[in-house]
């Protein structure tokens, strides 16, 4: 028996997440226009769109981070958006990565790795410990648990963050971006730790302006506009015929992945 962490992994007979018609507002805009859809376990989504069209709202609606004014969103059938949420327990269960890695820089990665799960979910300070250890080495990055953040390239604090996420052991990951930030070559190291956790059967919700990731990540892709879901579908179909002409033309601004294969990023 390898003693390699696993993401955790349940059973299900229902859907992992399910949006119904999520309305969000801020004042008199609506961000979020009536969005619906599950997230079946182990699924990976990638949610894609124009700048501005509610990506980022989207997962901070489904960590409870930005209250909805419309709809519903469940969690394991259970409705995350009612009236007396504990959200420390629901973030618990879902994990977010953004864009600035938002590590705490006055701990170092051991710190940093430790302070949920020992304070929020009072986990076993040398049982967390182990766990983090073990994500460490598989992230390459074991003999760094005791550098403090700004020791660390940006690569290796997003991967950092990765491991954050997964020390509470998330039944679902939102990941916003987490490569926007990067240098060039720091993004591959970064995307490879993500494609690990989408084998091992990972349920994701990923941000990503990289498309020939999510091309070979994703088995479903949503192309979100003005807040709507315009357009969703396997991955292959969406990058080669997209339906409509808005993802079309969405697809057109980044017609340098179309040439560049993911070359080694097939899952
Ligand atoms: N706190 C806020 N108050 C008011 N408007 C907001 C707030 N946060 C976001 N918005 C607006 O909501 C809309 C959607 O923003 P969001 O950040 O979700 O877009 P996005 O798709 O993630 O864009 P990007 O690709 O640039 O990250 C934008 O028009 C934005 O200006
Ligand atoms: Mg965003």
């Amino acid at each position: 028996m390898s003693d390699t962490p696993q993401v955790l992994r349940l059973p299900k007979s229902q859907p992992v997440l399910r949006l119904d018609s999520v309305v969000k507002r801020y004042g008199e805009r609506t961000v979020l226009d009536g969005i619906s859809f599950d997230v079946a376990e182990r699924e990976v989504i990638a949610v894609i769109g124009p700048s501005g069209s509610g990506k980022s709202t989207l997962l901070r609606t489904v960590n409870g981070l930005e209250p909805i004014q419309g709809g519903s969103i469940r969690l394991d059938g259970e409705e995350i958006t009612a009236k007396g949420t504990d959200w420390s327990k629901i973030r618990a269960r879902v994990g977010m990565v953004f864009q600035s890695y938002e590590l705490f820089p006055h701990l170092d990665v051991m710190g940093n790795l430790l302070l949920a799960p020992v304070r929020v979910a009072h986990t076993d300070k040398a049982e967390a410990r182990e766990r983090a250890m073990r994500w460490l080495e598989r992230v390459g990055l074991a003999d760094r648990a005791d550098a403090y953040p700004k020791e660390l390239s940006g690569g290796q604090k997003q991967r950092i963050a990765i491991v954050r996420a997964l020390m509470m052991q998330p039944e679902v990951l939102l990941l916003d971006e987490i490569t926007a930030s990067l240098d060039p070559e720091m993004v591959r190291e970064v995307l490879d730790v993500v494609l690990e956790l989408a084998e091992e059967g990972m349920t994701m919700l990923i941000v990503t302006h990289e498309m020939a990731f999510a091309r070979a990540i994703a088995d479903r892709v949503l192309f979100l506009d003005g807040g709507k879901i315009v357009e969703q579908g396997e991955p292959e179909a969406f990058f080669t015929h997209p339906q409509t002409e808005r993802a079309q033309r969405f697809l057109d601004t980044f017609s340098f992945t179309k040439a560049r294969e993911p070359q080694g990023l097939a899952r």
